[in-house]
């Protein structure tokens, strides 16, 4: 890809990386295996079947077949509940077991030619988070499977079928490998074959909705030596080329100073890598909607600046841009869905780097709209980005809803974890049906409050205003970062999502997977289509 600059850190490997998979639906029951097999989903290229198992119940101490697992057990001639119990399985939702079925000798009664595995899966108490379980589960258990039929959402909901599409792609997602040929994984993309009565549009939604996070994981995933603010602005550039909907407007660090943009460019002073601001618009066919502008914190490397990070919390500083990944593929999702609103996605990307060129503690900068800012910590760079763009969206744009993303503070994630996003808005209603989207995508959040009494917290003796705390009386730093924020959105209707704990996982768990994870981008795009 090209960029602005060389850079000396410039790394030539290629990644290798898993493939979306493929999932369509077909007609049909494991109870007609003849039909299955004239359609070419039976038989030994069917490297699986899947079927659901349920936990006990009052009258039954065995896990309870569902849809398909009968038929498969009487197909095979094996006792599925009798397998179930011994090795142990209780039916919960996110449980897998995989059969390998034997090769009968000495007998031709049975065809040979059939699947060899039998996947059983739990779905639980099959409400929608065991839907998206059980489908991340089945990812997993059929991993370089070339192909997998299952029934496990013949005749569910429409919510149900949503949610166990987007567990199965998401959870089939892994970080990039930057390696040599011979260690890169190999494995096939897997494709899935959903049986029975099931709503295709919906499959469809949910994979579009997986897709954005898969974008919004790999930009986050790639290391800051490929990945500066001109290659962030290439990938949206070759984005947009293909698709009508979409147009995009880049500023350059030229075009930053010419408008006043002082926040960006005071962040991404020291860096070879110079800062840009990108917008991006999706105009629907029909402009019924209403105008939501997103705003994404884009720090493709936050070392600190001059306020140097400790060296251990530096190290996962490269998905200091997941807000802006999600906002752009929320954007992506929106023209593929064509949402009915017209959305605005801002960019804006630095890297906050450390030189001759660093901004300073102590530096007053004039942001965009002229407001001057006291910098107590170069660290606090996300807000200072942020409050660029947020401005320029509430003067030149009039969005009816404002909405930012950034992983902002360290502090939201000490008070909520890794799996819950902090909210800030004063609008409750917006509140209201953020939160319904996130419980239908299962990327928490939990509502915080913008307490007035902290603002004085923000007081400068020398400008404006100053971006941190430095009396260190009160904390609570992700709502004085809100705060901050709140002071550069004037009257627009906004909310603000510090994605902080929940950008980045450790370790696979269900659909959320190691390394930067998505979060936002399918609950964003949950929210435009359901308003
Ligand atoms: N990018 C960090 C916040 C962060 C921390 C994200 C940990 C993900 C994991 C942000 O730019 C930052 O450094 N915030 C400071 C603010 C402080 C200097 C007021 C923080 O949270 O310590
Ligand atoms: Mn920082
Ligand atoms: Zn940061």
């Amino acid at each position: 890809m090209r960029r602005s600059t060389p850079l000396v850190t410039e790394s030539t490997a290629q990644p290798s990386t898993v493939s979306f998979p493929f999932v369509r639906c077909a007609k049909g029951s494991f109870g007609d295996l003849t039909a299955l097999r004239d359609a070419g989903l039976w038989g030994k290229t069917t490297v699986a079947v899947a079927v659901p198992i349920a936990p006990a119940s009052d009258e039954d101490p065995d896990v309870q077949p569902r849809a398909g697992t009968a038929d498969i057990a009487l197909a095979y001639e094996l006792d599925l509940s009798d397998v179930a119990a011994r090795a142990r399985l209780s039916g919960k939702a996110g449980e897998s077991y995989v059969l390998l079925v034997p090769m009968r000798r000495g007998t031709f009664e049975r065809s040979q030619d059939e699947p060899g595995n039998i996947v059983l899966v739990g779905v639980g108490d099959e409400c929608a988070k065991a839907y998206r379980r059980a489908g991340a589960a089945l990812a997993r258990a059929t991993r370089g499977m070339a192909h997998v039929v299952t029934s496990i959402v013949d005749e569910v909901s429409p919510a149900n079928t949503r949610a166990f599409v987007e567990g199965f792609a998401l959870a089939s997602y892994r970080q990039p490998r930057w390696g040599l040929a011979s260690r890169r994984d190999q494995d096939e993309a897997t494709t899935l074959t959903l049986l029975g009565n099931i709503n295709e549009t919906v499959v469809q939604h949910a994979l579009i909705a997986a897709r954005a996070t898969w974008l919004a994981r790999n930009l986050a995933n790639t290391p800051s030596n490929f990945k500066n603010p001109q290659w962030m602005v290439d990938c949206v550039l070759s984005r947009v080329g293909s698709s009508p909907h979409l147009r995009a407007k880049v500023w350059d660090e030229n075009d930053l100073a010419t408008d006043g943009f002082g926040g960006i460019l005071a962040v991404g002073a020291a860096s070879s890598s110079p800062p840009r601001l990108v917008q991006i618009d999706y105009t629907p066919p029909r402009e019924t909607g209403k105008h939501v502008v997103i705003v994404g914190k884009g720090i493709t490397f936050d070392t600190g600046g001059l306020s140097l990070k400790p060296r251990d919390s530096m190290v996962s500083m490269k998905t200091d841009m997941a807000g802006a990944a999600v906002a752009f593929a929320t954007i992506v999702g929106a023209a593929e869905r064509q949402v009915d609103h017209h959305v605005t996605v801002l960019l804006p990307l630095a890297e906050n780097a450390i030189g001759a060129s660093s901004y300073r503690p102590s530096d007053v900068i004039s942001m965009y709209g002229g407001t001057t800012v006291e910098v107590a910590n170069t660290d606090a760079e996300g807000r200072l980005v942020l409050a660029d763009a947020l401005a320029y969206a509430c003067e030149r744009l009039e969005p009816d809803v404002l909405i930012d993303v950034a992983t902002l503070t360290g502090a939201a994630t000490l008070g909520l974890g890794k799996r819950h996003a902090a909210l800030f808005t004063r609008a409750d209603e917006l509140a209201d049906h953020l939160s319904e989207a996130a419980t239908k995508t299962g990327e928490q959040i939990w509502r915080m409050p913008l307490i007035d009494e902290y603002r004085g917290a923000l007081d400068s003796k020398i400008a404006d205003l100053c971006h941190i705390e430095r009396a260190r009386e009160i904390g609570a730093g992700a709502v004085v970062a809100a705060l901050f924020l709140e002071s550069f959105v004037g009257t627009c209707r906004w909310a603000h999502l510090d994605i902080a704990g929940t950008g980045r996982a450790s370790s696979d768990e269900h659909e959320v997977t190691q390394g930067a994870t998505g979060y936002g981008a399918s609950l964003l795009l949950r929210w435009l289509e359901s308003r």
